[in-house]
């Protein structure tokens, strides 16, 4: 059963994973860098880009002796090779080129976004294409009908900050460091949402794009009117920006066409109430909904080396050369019309 070695450097965790073709993970690591980046309040591009140098091959080879494993019994290295922080992606990408070279084995340059758009069938054997993929990370906010390996129908996108994004800057304002959502998430617990009004950008409005950046200076507005508990502001924080999730989530159910499933991925998937919302319009609209664990939503390499094994099962694969380059931007549906308002984000 072929095994393939997975690499993900494009932000700040370096990660690197082993995963059979019948969905197996074998081995997994992540070295996250949150201690570099937490006195900066975010993560700085460069401390990323040293730290991934530091920690990609120890953690290859970690990786790949905790399975008892050599590169001779790998069938194929699929590493990050965009969107992201460049100088991250390309010390990984780099480093899956010297492997690739090394070993004769083949080299896979995966999209992230593509990782992320495919972790739900390595959670779910059962989950076939074509579903609707709501993509929320720190990075990205879309709305994507996966129809299959490589063919992705953008629906929907932010015109300002992505959810993540949004989720890290109400974490700075409440002073809740870094990383933020998974904090912000943790105090809403404890709030009372209704204590304090939040506006919810864009509901209601025909197409179903996202905006969070009025959201965010609202956030500021009610911590700089000093009367409001933190705990309510993140709990207000939250709703809104759920709200506009669900609103949107809808408005993208009926524009899809026929879709087998509601699937969520990236970073922010990791929201209790997110996902809870999003199972119950889910069940509203007479559709699955998919989720994949915890650990397969935020960044990983599990993720890279499952899409490595669905590109290696299409007919007629080939190998990606040795001197593709690493992309700063690489957008999953390069077709879809951009947006108004939307400017380095799509
Ligand atoms: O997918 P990811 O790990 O990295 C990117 O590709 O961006 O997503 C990271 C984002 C961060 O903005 C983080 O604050 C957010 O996901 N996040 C959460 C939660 N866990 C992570 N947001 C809300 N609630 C959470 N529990
Ligand atoms: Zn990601």
């Amino acid at each position: 059963m072929g095994i393939v070695l997975g690499i993900e450097s494009s932000c700040d965790e370096t990660a690197a994973a082993l995963v059979r073709a019948d969905r197996t993970i074998l081995v997994q690591r992540i070295a996250s860098q949150d201690d570099e980046h937490r006195p900066y309040g975010g993560v700085v591009p460069e401390i990323a880009a040293r730290a991934h140098v530091e920690r990609v091959m120890p953690l290859v080879e970690a990786t790949l002796a905790d399975a008892g494993l050599g590169l001779a019994d790998v069938d194929a290295i699929a590493a990050t090779a965009g969107p992201g922080l460049i100088g991250g992606v390309m010390v990984g990408l780099v480093s899956a080129k010297a492997l690739a070279m090394a070993s004769g084995k083949p080299l896979i340059a995966v999209n992230h976004l593509e990782g992320h758009a495919l972790s739900p069938r390595l959670a779910d054997a059962s989950l076939e294409f074509p579903y609707l993929l709501l993509l929320v990370s720190g990075g990205h906010c879309q709305l994507i009908v996966v129809e299959g390996v490589g063919r992705y129908r953008r629906l929907a996108t932010t015109i300002d900050d992505a959810l993540g994004e949004a989720f890290d800057k109400t974490a700075k304002i409440l002073g809740l460091g870094y990383p933020g959502g998974p904090a912000v998430e943790r105090m809403a617990a404890t709030g009372d949402p209704a204590k304090v009004r939040l506006p919810r950008p864009l509901l209601g409005s025909a197409e179903p794009h996202f905006s969070f950046a009025g959201l965010k200076s609202a956030v500021l507005r009610a911590k700089d009117a000093g009367i409001h508990a933190n705990a309510d502001i993140a709990a207000a924080f939250q709703q809104a920006a759920i709200d506009c999730v669900i609103d949107r989530t809808s408005r993208a159910i009926a524009a899809a066409g026929r879709v087998n499933a509601l699937v969520v991925a990236g970073g922010v998937a990791a929201n209790t109430a997110m996902r809870t919302a999003l199972d119950a319009l889910a069940g509203a609209s007479g559709l699955r909904f998919v989720a994949p664990p915890l650990a397969l939503c935020t960044d990983n390499a599990a993720m890279i080396a499952w899409a490595g094994q669905e590109r290696l099962a299409l007919p007629g694969f080939s190998a990606d050369p040795l001197y593709i380059a690493a992309r700063p931007r690489w957008p999953l549906d390069p077709d879809a019309a951009p947006v108004r308002g939307a400017g380095v984000k799509a």
